[in-house]
């Protein structure tokens, strides 16, 4: 087990090659050039720096970039610099010789074809299919792949962007954005709150704007934008519960973009545009505490930041947490329930995936030589969750959200490691310190056992209709008519591992699950669909596999098909046609799950 490390001040971010107590970024100014035929970006970016009397140098975090030329100060005459040898997932270090005069940097550069943060997708991987499409994903630490800067949670900065593209396309950014094209296809950004450089976003493409509310709108391509601007009415209700629990929201708008299909998650909390998939365009507002959870990081994340990625237990537990909240808020106790039942399933399950004894089942993380995906699983969600619904149980809610309202005011705008959180807490709250163990919760391995066990009464008819059917009673519609999208959930993760063929075509003629527009719940479907072999299901199967490339829905599916000698064959056929509809983050998951077992 770790020892708790008091000396804050002296961690090192194992995943950058900075020296920020040298010499550290303070602004970034940027000039890109984005290019769909070479698929590169290229141009500038310009640092200001802070430096240290004695620093002599900058350090930076690339991959794959190419350097032209380095400028000190706009000399007109460039200045040397020295590219370091590349290291696994970490890239090569950038070191800028300084003069003790040294205030900014100019860095001339293009991105590699392979830059792991950009998808680049072609007009028939869109929705509308006529125009190409540019996104990236920095988190965690792939912002370095398409700009050379301190890519570590505890180096922030402000910036501002000039962008040039095609002139039927408009750029967004995590910066102020603009609602509509221009004749120039050149957009200019500003970013005035300092940011860490996983939240660096740029997205490219045929979208266009609605307004939710005053302060809330979408963006989405043409034709997916009414669905978009249907599903996401309730945001602004969703910043205003959130504001009225935790305080002020520090980032001024709130919009959503909806992108392709390929996007690898289900959202990006990057700022003032959260990034989604459109797999949670149900219909029906039923998949919507993903916005939820994405305006939470506004302030779990975004405001209070992770220090290193050993603490991201710190940015998603409290997020899990306040999106549940806010849920709450929304629609009530019995809804935030039913999300809690199925979160903690989560938890079980990936605890009995990684064994109890794992050191990846710790809040707490080991990441150095590895690659910080490795700590993104629902530990650091759910068990991060279940820690501060543990602490809330003892202090009581209204303490409790004194308390975390407290914390993001006092450190808003700073980086927070698992050290220094659990000193605020002995402080501000030593109660709640004395009676939970927290050292076991942070430190320890497993589920401790004093875990809050939330019951859902909503789920309850549910748990009663899956038993019936393990008795060979069909649930009836009358029965189920009032189940939402949550409650069929539920009741797909509990049918039984076995089940015959006719048990499945009965099921499925029934409440046509293989047909389900909930993405979530098809999903769910077809992990006992490919378990039990269910073969009218199979069209349905690959269709999603080679549509959507949301790497949650993607891992579990294509686990499920390796099980077999049979399904291990589908998998790599279906993977070969699939793969170039994936982004880096997830092909680099799904690579080498179907080596190992494929
Ligand atoms: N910040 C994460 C996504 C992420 C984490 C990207 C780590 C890269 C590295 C985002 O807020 C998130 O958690 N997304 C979830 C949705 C959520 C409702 C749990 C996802 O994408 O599934
Ligand atoms: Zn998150």
């Amino acid at each position: 087990m770790h020892q708790p490390n008091d000396t804050a001040l002296t961690i090192r971010d194992v995943h950058s090659f900075a020296r920020p107590e040298e010499a550290v970024i303070k602004h970034l100014s940027l000039d890109l050039t984005v290019n769909f035929d070479t698929r590169t970006l290229s141009g500038r970016a310009t640092l200001d720096i802070a430096a240290a009397p004695d620093a002599d140098t900058l350090l930076l975090d690339t991959r794959g970039l190419s350097i032209e030329r380095v400028m000190l100060d706009g000399e007109e005459s460039p200045a040397s610099f020295i590219l370091g040898p590349e290291v696994q997932y970490l890239g090569q270090k950038l070191a800028v010789p300084l003069t003790p005069q040294t205030k900014q940097v100019t860095i001339h550069y293009h991105t590699g074809p392979e830059a792991a943060a950009l998808q680049w997708l072609t007009p028939q991987q869109t929705a509308g299919k006529k125009h190409p499409f540019l996104f990236t994903q920095s988190q965690a630490i792939l912002a370095r792949t398409w700009v050379p800067v301190q890519d570590s949670p505890g180096v922030r900065f402000t910036y501002d962007a000039t962008v040039r593209v095609p002139k039927d396309l408009l750029a967004l950014m995590s910066a102020g954005n603009p609602q509509q094209r221009n004749s120039e296809g050149v957009y200019q950004f500003r970013m005035e709150q300092p940011i860490p450089a996983y939240l660096l976003a740029l997205s490219v493409g045929d979208v266009t704007f609605a307004p939710a509310g005053s302060r809330t709108g979408v963006y989405a391509e043409p034709v997916t934008l009414k669905a978009a601007a249907y599903e996401f009415a309730e945001t602004e209700k969703m910043l205003e519960a959130a504001e009225r629990l935790y305080g002020k929201y520090a980032w001024d708008r709130y919009d959503l973009i909806v992108l392709p299909p390929s996007f690898p998650f289900g959202g990006m909390e990057n700022p003032r545009l959260t990034f989604a998939t459109p797999t949670i365009l149900a219909g029906d507002r039923s998949l919507t505490s993903l916005v939820a959870h994405e305006l939470a990081h506004s302030w779990s994340g975004n405001l209070v930041t992770n220090q290193t990625w050993n603490d991201f237990w710190l940015n998603e537990g409290f997020t899990v947490y306040f999106e549940r909240r806010i849920m709450e808020e929304l629609y009530g106790r019995d809804y935030a329930q039913m999300l809690e039942v199925l979160g903690h399933q989560d938890l079980v399950q990936t605890v009995q995936d990684f064994g109890k004894d794992s050191p990846d089942t710790q809040l707490k993380l080991n990441l150095a030589g590895r690659d910080p995906d490795d700590g993104v699983s629902d530990i650091a969600y759910e068990k991060g969750n279940a820690f501060l619904l543990r602490l809330e149980s003892v202090v009581g809610r209204r303490k409790w959200d004194e308390f975390v309202k407290g914390y993001f005011n006092t450190f808003a705008f700073q980086s927070m490691n698992t050290e220094q959180f659990l000193d605020y807490l002995k402080k501000e709250l030593p109660q709640a310190y004395r009676q939970v163990d927290v050292p076991a919760w942070v430190y320890g391995r497993g589920l401790p056992a004093d875990a809050i066990r939330v019951k859902s009464t909503r789920f309850e008819e549910v748990e009663k209709a899956a038993l019936a059917l393990k008795m060979g009673n069909q649930p009836t519609q009358e029965y189920t008519k009032n189940w939402s999208a949550h409650e069929w959930l539920h009741f797909v993760r509990l049918l039984p591992e076995t089940m015959t063929p006719t048990q499945m075509t009965q099921l499925d003629k029934a409440f046509r699950f293989t047909e389900s527009g909930n993405n979530e719940l098809l999903a769910a479907w077809l992990l006992p669909a490919v378990r039990n072999r269910y073969e009218p299901a199979y069209p349905a199967l690959e269709n999603f596999l080679v549509t959507v490339g949301r790497r949650k829905f993607l891992v579990p599916l294509y686990n499920e098909l390796t099980k077999t000698p049979e399904g291990r064959k589908r998998a790599a056929a279906i993977y070969r046609k699939a793969r170039p509809n994936y982004h880096s983050v997830a092909t680099g998951t799904l690579d080498q799950l179907l080596k190992e077992k494929g």
